[in-house]
């Protein structure tokens, strides 16, 4: 099994303009294999969130090692991992960008320089994968959350290489 994400000793602390500190991250180990589903529990203010930013790197740890494909998480590798991994925010309405589900898997692939002549099958069979077909021409702002949210994931699943 292939190794996708590990956390070594993860620490991250928020800095206030006042000088105030908080620990949101403190000391934190897992790895993630290939093919696993994971979810990430915990009562407000926890840490799910920070947690999440320092997978993708909108933040970067204080202490400890954060790897994602192997490669340690850094300014030089980071938009290379960034192609290759996701993220559906806790309110997908924020993400929309077409005017239509198929437009924005469409975006997706756009964005990546799929050509043209394969984005229309694979925008068609991804959405066909997550039971979305009949709603291609359907506006995002109209579905139902568990239909945006499963969409969405699709459109990211379409990013990643291996796909
Ligand atoms: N930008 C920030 N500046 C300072 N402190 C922050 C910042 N963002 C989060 N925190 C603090 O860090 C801690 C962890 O917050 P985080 O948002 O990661 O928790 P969470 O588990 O995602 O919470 P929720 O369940 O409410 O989404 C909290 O104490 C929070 O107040
Ligand atoms: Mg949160």
């Amino acid at each position: 099994m292939k190794e996708i994400l590990s956390l070594d000793h993860v620490s991250y602390t928020y800095e206030s303009v006042e000088g105030e500190s908080r620990k949101a991250v403190d000391d934190v180990c897992f790895t993630v294999w290939e093919g696993e589903w994971i979810a990430i529990v915990g009562h407000n203010g926890s840490g799910k969130s920070t947690l999440a930013k320092l997978m993708i790197g909108l933040l970067f740890p204080e202490a400890g090692k954060l790897s994602v494909f192997l490669e340690e998480l850094n300014t030089e590798n980071l938009w290379d991992i960034r192609s290759r991994i996701g993220m559906v925010f806790q309110n997908p309405d924020n993400q929309f960008v077409g005017s239509t589900v198929q437009d924005d898997v469409a975006f997706a692939l756009e964005n990546n320089g799929v050509p043209f002549e394969q984005m229309v099958p694979r925008v068609h069979d991804s959405l066909a994968q997550v039971n979305m077909e009949e709603f291609l021409d359907h506006e995002p702002h109209h579905l139902s959350g568990d239909k945006n949210s499963g969409w969405l994931l699709q459109v990211h699943l379409q990013c990643v290489p291996s796909f």
